[in-house]
């Protein structure tokens, strides 16, 4: 009799027989016999999650791109002659790092093979509604929940039927029944099945339902002669619909916008080495910069000496001096939306020295002050050139609503966002903000309190009450 050498096996197959023994507690040879006698017997263990997958034994190994998937879909395949455009789905949505599982019904093997679709999904393909391996490994429940999004492609007007009536007789009917995810449907038949009153009232009812659509289009059909609307969407199209519905676009509210920022201290020379300036770190107005371009505006950040990156996707002008803010900030001119965060110095250096100052038995070198321009007030006061929202800042440590008030009237903007900087809030430096904003409605002065939030949290309340009163009073364009 031949003896059989565990060895010389297929390398799956030993694989399978080492998990198999040991979760059995055999030895391999002992769990060969036992195999052997349960097939005799006619009664064949089922398979374990211990066991290789039937479809991974064939699939490649998982392809490593570098980057992690950002969403996963799975992906019905239909039995349609369309089936075939589906394996490009398979690398389109792969290309857009979406994970793919793919189920197969029974019609679509007859189109495309599991291998093919587990070689491109790199992935086991789930065909059966009753396998073991598979219910225990996903399950048609996990298969319907533990992804973004369902694509049904080629949807056909059996799977359509089905879906629109609640059936659950095999394992993609099943899926779609239990799924609580958005499905799309890329529907591909023969334009008089497309146009049949039932396929209309399934189409009717699944539009009810919340599916989404893509296609089918118009051309010629697989049957020679025959043409109309029924033909599966393109492979490209599926993807960027379901791209659509994975990545829904982010609000853009201040798309077309142009906003002009100050932000952070301003440094006032004494002499070549020495300046005057203040703690301000310009974190609010760096936060309202990105916010601002998040929500799609075109940002010019006018920016003092500062310890921070420049925020990605905006225009950043950096200065020192006061005079050089002002003089960045008329050229940004026009914009639609001006928001003054930085912290200017009220004062500069009148007689600047050249060189160092140098200590003398004379004392103290005698400092002379003159008043900056107020960037704010200046703009604000533009006749040709203001823009429809001018923001201010209120750094007060006392009497903040009352100062900021009185500040609102005083520089003529549109808004104040006032905030206390007494150094027990931590504001100057710190990551935190409480701030009020004070505007103008009806004639009357109206304050906003907000609790207290982080830099950014401010930056993007800011810019959504920005973007509400654009809607409410359109801003002029910036001409
Ligand atoms: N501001 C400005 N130019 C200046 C001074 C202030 O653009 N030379 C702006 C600030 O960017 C802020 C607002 O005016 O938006 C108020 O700044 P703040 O420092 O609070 O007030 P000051 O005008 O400096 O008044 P005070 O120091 O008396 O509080």
């Amino acid at each position: 009799m031949a003896s059989l050498t565990i060895r010389k096996l297929d390398d799956n197959v030993k694989t399978y027989l080492r998990l198999r023994s040991a979760k059995n507690r055999r030895s391999v040879e002992e769990e060969v016999r036992v195999i052997l006698r349960e097939l005799i017997e006619g009664r064949e263990e089922p398979l374990t999650p211990f066991a290789v997958p039937p479809a991974a034994s064939t699939a490649p190994t998982p392809q490593r791109t570098g980057a992690p998937p950002e969403a996963s879909v799975t992906l019905i395949i239909g039995g349609g002659i369309a089936a075939y455009k589906s394996l490009d789905l398979i690398r389109r949505l792969k290309e857009r790092r979406v994970e793919v599982r793919c189920v197969l019904t029974k019609a679509a093997q007859q189109f495309v093979t599991p291998l093919a679709v587990s070689a491109l999904s790199h992935e086991r393909v789930y065909t059966d509604l009753f396998d073991p391996q598979s219910e225990f490994d996903a399950g048609h429940i996990r298969l319907a929940r533990d992804c973004d999004l369902v694509v049904v492609a080629p949807a056909t007007a059996d799977l359509m039927a089905k879906m629109a009536n609640g059936h659950a007789d095999d394992l993609a009917s099943a899926i779609l029944l239990a799924t609580n995810r958005k499905v799309l449907l890329a529907p591909a038949m023969n334009p008089l099945m497309w146009n049949n009153a039932a396929t209309r009232r399934n189409l009717a009812q699944l539009q009810r339902d919340g599916v989404a659509l893509i296609g089918p289009n118009s051309g010629e059909m697989a049957e020679a002669g025959e043409a109309g609307i029924g033909r599966m969407s393109e492979a490209i199209e599926i993807a960027n619909a379901a791209e659509r519905l994975l990545r829904p676009p982010v609000p853009r509210p201040l798309a077309g916008k142009r906003v002009l920022i100050t932000a952070g201290p301003t440094h006032e020379p004494i002499d070549p080495v020495r300046y005057i300036a203040n703690r301000s770190s310009g974190k609010q107005g760096f936060a309202i910069a990105a916010a601002a371009q998040a929500a799609g505006a075109e940002v010019i950040l006018v920016s003092g000496p500062v310890d921070l990156d420049d925020p990605q996707g905006v225009t950043v002008k950096h200065v020192e001096s006061a005079r050089q803010m002002l003089e960045q900030v008329q050229a940004a001119l026009p914009a639609d939306i001006a928001i003054f965060a930085a912290a200017v110095a009220d004062w500069r250096v009148a007689n600047e020295g050249d060189q160092k100052l140098k200590k003398t038995s004379a004392g103290m070198p005698p400092l002379q002050l003159v008043e900056n321009p107020d960037i704010l007030a200046t703009i604000s006061k533009l006749t040709d050139k203001r823009p429809p929202l001018v923001i201010g800042f209120a750094a007060e440590t006392e009497h903040l609503i009352d100062n900021a008030k009185s500040k609102l009237a005083r520089k003529g903007c549109d808004w104040i966002v006032a905030n206390d900087v007494s150094p027990a809030t931590g504001v100057m430096g710190g990551d935190r903000n409480t701030v009020h904003l004070i505007s103008r409605k009806d004639g009357e002065i109206a304050v906003d309190s907000w609790p207290v939030m982080t830099k950014e949290q401010v930056a993007i309340e800011l810019v959504a009450h920005i973007a509400r009163s654009a809607t409410e009073k359109p801003l002029e364009p910036a001409s």
